[in-house]
């Protein structure tokens, strides 16, 4: 049976005691509505780990003064019987005042890295993820913490934090989820209307345009770019953000794609902003 932790004492109460008997521990970080995407990620750790502990926090650090914090989905109850269903141990809902002191002034930052893709649209997004993902990992002090491939930005940034920042803890990345039209699963899919849901499948075919262009060999940047942007911008609700590609491991844009590339975009419908990607690797052919 679930256990609903909402403060910090009793997640490390329960942590202390899986310790005592020697019992691995895995973290899933989410901000909760959980879907099929999350639900992988689960499942990856509960194959992997003794114990799962699911965090479901809508972290107000990283949304920007003119984002959907306030409107952001949330469903504490069916997140508890969808993580009861999957053998979740411990899901932790802390109250924004249990994570953040009202005097509290301080954060990670992970430069270079958040300069580009979100990072220029959402100035201090990422230093409100790391922020918040390092109180996690203080608190829960996991093996090995899960992450989703959807938000490739977010898991280099991670990456490189839990390398810079020595945190004992395996980084795993999980591939990402989709709906059966190909439009990854994200709990902001639900604001999309019915002609906004529908032009948003262009984001995979694009992408999947994208990608076979450079399987088959088209190394400029700019020109893979201009495929998938055009794409995109054939459909009339399409507002692009960005579409980049940059070093999967530097996130710095590249003109000639030669080692390991991550082609990321994020494109609005209505008022919606969607993020998708691939990965590509010359080596991995
Ligand atoms: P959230 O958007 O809830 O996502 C939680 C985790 O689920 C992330 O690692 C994300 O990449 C993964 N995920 C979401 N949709 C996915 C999909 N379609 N396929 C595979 N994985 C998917 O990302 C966050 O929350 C927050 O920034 C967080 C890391 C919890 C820090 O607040």
């Amino acid at each position: 049976m679930i256990k609903i932790c909402k403060t910090i004492d009793e997640v490390r109460k329960e942590v202390k005691q899986y310790r005592k008997e020697g019992l691995s521990v895995g973290l899933v970080p989410t901000m909760g509505y959980l879907h099929e995407g999350h639900k992988s990620l689960i499942d990856k750790a509960v194959a992997e780990n003794d114990i799962i502990i699911v965090s479901d926090f809508v972290n107000p650090t990283q949304f920007g003064p003119n984002e959907d914090l306030a409107d952001y989905p949330r469903d504490l109850e069916k997140d508890a019987m969808l993580c009861d269903n999957a053998k979740v141990d411990i899901l932790f809902a802390p109250k924004p005042e249990e994570m953040y002191a009202s005097n509290g002034c301080t954060f990670v930052t992970v430069d270079g890295l958040t300069n580009e893709l979100c990072g220029k649209s959402r100035p201090i997004h990422f230093r409100g993820v790391a922020t918040v993902v390092s109180k996690l990992f203080n608190i829960v002090t996991p093996d090995r913490a899960y992450f989703g491939e959807k938000d490739a930005q977010q898991l280099a940034v991670i990456r490189r934090m839990v390398k810079d920042l020595n945190f004992n803890i395996e980084i795993i990345g999980c591939p990402i989820v989709r709906e059966e039209d190909g439009l990854a699963k994200s709990s902001r899919n639900k604001y999309l209307n019915e002609e906004e849901r529908l032009e948003a499948i262009v984001l995979h075919r694009a992408l999947v345009l994208g990608k076979e262009a450079v399987a088959g060999g088209e190394a400029d940047a700019s020109k893979v770019k201009e495929l998938i942007v055009d794409m995109i911008n054939s459909e009339s609700l399409s507002k692009i953000d960005y579409v980049e590609i940059v070093d999967a491991e530097t996130i710095q844009p590249v003109s000639i794609i030669e080692g390991p590339i991550l082609c990321a975009l994020a494109v609005s419908f209505g008022n919606t902003r969607l993020i998708d990607n691939f990965s590509y690797d010359n080596e991995e052919k």
